[in-house]
């Protein structure tokens, strides 16, 4: 009996601190990876912003260089590499997968809104190509 109440006392226990624990752990992992609402950030730092830290790879018009793969690239529409992923490379890197240019190393200058402001930058870059129709999603093919 004395165990059983003991079992039942450790069990509120815990889970009053997994309750405690859960928000917490979710809105840290929300903070680091999840993007802000898109569409919103400000293009202007955005082009500011990639110009300092990705320009080296991903080329002034975002068409690529030696280093790095093109941005206006039918991969990188958001039906193909939504904004999460964007998150994602610059936070983590990225290993090679499409191309031959090696990893991407994680950008660990840029936090995440200034992410949004690049992606809203890559975005409009990429809806001035042709790639996305005006609501921001890619056109029918
Ligand atoms: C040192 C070179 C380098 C820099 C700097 C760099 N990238 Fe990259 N990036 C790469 C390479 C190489 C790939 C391609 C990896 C592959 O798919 O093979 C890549 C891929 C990506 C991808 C595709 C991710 C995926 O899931 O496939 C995104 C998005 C991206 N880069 C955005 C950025 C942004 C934004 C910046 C600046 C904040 C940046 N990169 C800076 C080299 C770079």
């Amino acid at each position: 009996m004395r165990i059983a109440l003991a079992l039942v006392v450790a069990l509120i226990a815990s889970l009053t601190v997994l309750d405690w624990m859960a928000p917490d752990a979710e809105s840290r992992r929300e903070s680091a990876v999840m993007p802000l609402e898109s569409g919103v950030g400000d293009p202007g730092t955005g082009a500011h912003l990639f110009e300092a830290e990705c320009v080296q790879c991903h080329g002034a018009d975002l068409k690529g260089t030696q280093e790095g793969p093109p941005l206006i690239h039918p991969y990188y529409r958001p039906d193909h590499h939504a904004d999460l992923a964007f998150y994602m490379a610059i936070r983590d890197g990225v290993v090679q997968h499409h191309w031959d240019f090696g990893d991407m190393p994680p950008v660990p200058a840029i936090d995440r809104e200034q992410a949004r402001d690049i992606v809203t930058f890559i975005r409009q870059a990429q809806r001035e190509a042709g790639m996305l129709d005006d609501t921001g999603s890619a056109p029918a093919r």
